[in-house]
């Protein structure tokens, strides 16, 4: 008898081991120069939903048997993503950007340290990141395509590049078509990179990494959608981050160019494209699928 996928569990699981891996990959806060390595641990131990590592290992698991043999690699490619959003958020959170005392129902790192540590802790993720992929046990040629890949994702085309459009776009009105470039790059391209890291780790074929793509396309645009939507909606106690903040920063947003009803449609539309695209996958794909369902229904 088979038994039912639990995703609950599953997520309890993987979050789990996501701090594990972190507590163990993040260099200790003895280390010198002691405050800057606090302060890196602050900003990537400090709670978050984890939803990039979890997307790692969910696709990570899609090539049979493989994810206890790929174990190591799939660890350090879940903390190294995690490292690169962890640095986005310190840095979004600066002064000369978005300008928030409030991450992950703390101070911000420049708040609770100060502007030239949060600084420093944002190249210092960054750099680790690479440093983990570049040194994890594992096939020479995975480790490269991964490091190119999270290279590309966060980069001038990717994470960086959306952020520049983000700040450029202050003030003024995109285009649907413009909005949806600058979420797909500032937080859309991170998002498929978790995914990516996970089916390149997997060994999938490239047709199967197509499918992955287009989920995780998908995925990626609803995900900034719904951060979009609670910004509007939510209170700072349930999202540990100034609610109201687009609003105040004047930001184009999917909420003030479409509206708070489209923007809801339009999520749970991609919510299930990105299910669909998963055909064929079987069973395995639980754990993606229904990180679909949990990004989209979150806050709900
Ligand atoms: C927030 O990301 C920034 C965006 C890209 C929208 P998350 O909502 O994943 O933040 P944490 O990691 O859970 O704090
Ligand atoms: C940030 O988008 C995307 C990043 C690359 C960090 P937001 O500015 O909307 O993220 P929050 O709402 O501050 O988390
Ligand atoms: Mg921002
Ligand atoms: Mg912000
Ligand atoms: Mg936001």
């Amino acid at each position: 008898m088979t038994t039912a996928f639990q995703f609950q569990e599953w997520v309890n699981a993987h979050s789990e081991r996501t701090e594990r891996a972190l507590e163990c990959l993040l260099d200790s806060e003895s280390t010198v120069p002691q405050r800057l390595h606090e302060a890196m641990r602050y900003a990537a131990q400090g709670g978050g939903k984890r939803i990039r590592p979890l997307l790692v290992y969910a696709a990570g698991q899609l090539g049979k048997g493989v994810e206890a043999e790929n174990a190591e690699i799939l660890d350090a490619a879940a903390v190294a993503i995690e490292c690169i959003h962890a640095y986005s958020l310190v840095h979004d959170d600066l002064p000369c950007m978005d300008d928030d005392d409030l991450r992950r129902g703390r101070p911000t790192v420049h708040k609770a340290f100060d502007e030239a540590t949060a600084l420093l802790v944002g190249d210092a993720l960054q750099t680790r990141a690479f440093e983990l992929l570049a040194n994890v046990h594992g096939d020479a040629e995975v480790r490269l395509r991964m490091i190119s890949a999270l290279a590309a994702a966060s980069g001038s085309r990717g994470m960086a590049g959306g952020q520049a459009i983000d700040l450029e776009s202050v003030g003024k009105k995109l285009d649907l078509a413009g909005l949806k470039q600058m979420h797909a790059m500032k937080t859309g391209a991170l998002l498929s990179c978790a995914v990516e890291l996970g089916g390149i780790a997997a060994q999938l074929q490239n047709s199967q990494m197509e499918q992955l793509e287009r989920y995780s396309k998908a995925l990626g645009l609803a995900f900034q959608i719904v951060d979009d939507v609670l910004d509007a909606t939510a209170d700072s106690q349930t999202l540990g981050k100034t609610a109201g903040k687009d609003a105040a920063n004047d930001k184009p947003t999917y909420v003030t160019l479409m509206g708070l009803d489209y923007a809801q449609k339009q999520a749970k539309e991609l919510q299930e494209t990105a299910i669909a695209s998963l055909d064929g996958f079987g069973e395995q794909a639980q754990a993606l699928k229904d990180l679909a369902l949990l990004v989209v229904n979150r806050g709900k």
